[in-house]
């Protein structure tokens, strides 16, 4: 028996937020990042929740990589505010921080740190049930996490520096809101390393050992739009079609990802991102070609139609799945994205140094359990890492 969990609604286009004008709500936590997400907030979505009726309070501040003492002081602002929705507005920071806080809103009672952390370790048993105080609605304004249709939610630890993916088809949202205009303003880089994210989820997707035909069909479809689409936007980062394609591509992904499950790459882009601060996307990106080639003996056929999907002309699978990492390396020179080395700058002997314990954290990401060829050992994951420092795909 197979599942596929989507939100109830999911409104996408441009002109999309104007459904929120629509929305049955009495009180609206609108939670979000920093002052440039509280702009756009301010200027797109408080007046439509305001005009149309409802009472909103816009809590700020949720930080690029959203430490566990944040939920704590998200759900402690939830519970003063008594909210029927909270509405999760950004990229993928805040939406995470706000569905973990929403959890922890409807069960006050349970210890954020203590349950974060058993949680994110591996599946979940015993994630109560949600929507007994509030319903959740996401707005993505990147395209790339796809946290609108999933039901990750990924929290940093300070102590540990490990970042822990919470997960429970619970916190799939009810209602997901993909409006292309929000993303018209991203700089590049955000557009490239997101946009790379949102490959990395749907490549991760359609090779996972779960079986999921229609999680995998627009797994094929987000790939295919990345690769037409996210050069484009990159180089015209008010290119409305490009825009819109990619918007769509972060949706499908994510429906892609969230049904099947992840794998190494992600693995290896938590432990990352959590040791050195590099954000999420282009961690994703400087691996992918590494990883793609790692799980290559057990997942060529998948790798293969992927690289057929994208028109690659190779004659044999063999070919096909081999000339993908270095399409995917070839995008993200086009992009302009750096290597593991620069991504990791003054840090690059730290992670040298360190490249045990950094492997280690990776080993015990959740996301290895899905991955096509099974890892056994934390020296075989240095081993990625290490490959990915080299100069060339
Ligand atoms: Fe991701």
């Amino acid at each position: 028996m197979r599942y596929f969990r989507v939100p109830r609604e999911i409104v996408f286009g441009y002109g999309s937020l104007n459904h929120l004008a629509k929305m049955d709500m009495k009180r609206v936590a609108v939670i979000c990042g920093g002052s440039a997400t509280a702009r756009l907030a301010g200027d797109k979505v408080l007046p439509l929740l305001i005009e149309s009726g409802k009472k909103v309070e816009l809590m700020t501040g949720v930080l690029p990589e959203p430490p566990i003492r944040q939920v704590v002081d998200f759900k402690e602002r939830l519970l003063e505010f008594r909210p029927d929705w909270i509405l999760g507005f950004g990229g993928g920071s805040p939406i995470d921080l706000a569905k973990s806080a929403w959890l922890f809103y409807e069960h006050p009672e349970l210890d954020v740190f203590d349950k974060v952390r058993e949680w994110g370790e591996g599946p979940i048993k015993s994630m109560p049930p949600l929507r007994l105080k509030a319903r959740f609605t996401a707005i993505e304004t990147t395209s790339g996490s796809g946290t609108g249709v999933s039901r990750g939610s990924v929290i940093f630890d300070e102590s540990s520096k490990r970042k822990y993916p919470v997960r429970s088809y619970e916190m799939v949202p009810d209602t997901a809101i993909y409006d292309p205009e929000l993303c018209l303003s991203l700089p590049p880089d955000v557009t490239a390393n997101t946009g790379m994210d949102a490959l990395t989820h749907a490549v991760e997707a359609y090779v996972s050992i779960n079986d999921n035909e229609p999680a995998k069909c627009l797994a094929l479809r987000a790939i295919r739009y990345v690769f037409q689409y996210l050069p484009a936007v990159c180089s015209q980062p008010d290119h409305k079609e490009a825009r819109e394609k990619m918007h769509e591509a972060n949706m499908m992904a994510g429906i892609a990802f969230s049904n099947t499950s992840l794998g190494i790459n992600h693995a290896l882009a938590h432990a990352l991102g959590a040791g050195y601060g590099i954000p999420h996307g282009l961690c994703n990106a400087v691996l992918l070609p590494y990883a793609i080639e790692f799980n290559l003996p057990d997942a060529e056929a998948g790798y293969a139609e992927i690289a057929r999907t994208i028109g690659l002309k190779e004659r044999t699978a063999k070919k096909q799945a081999n000339a993908l990492s270095k399409e995917v390396f070839r995008l993200s020179l086009l992009l302009g994205i750096p290597g593991l080395k620069n991504a990791l700058a003054n840090n690059l002997d730290h992670f040298e140094k360190h490249l045990d314990i950094v492997a280690r954290n990776a080993f015990s990401d959740p996301n290895i359990a899905a991955n096509p060829r099974q890892v056994k050992s934390p020296a075989q994951i240095e081993r990625i890492y290490r490959k990915a420092l080299e100069p060339t795909g």
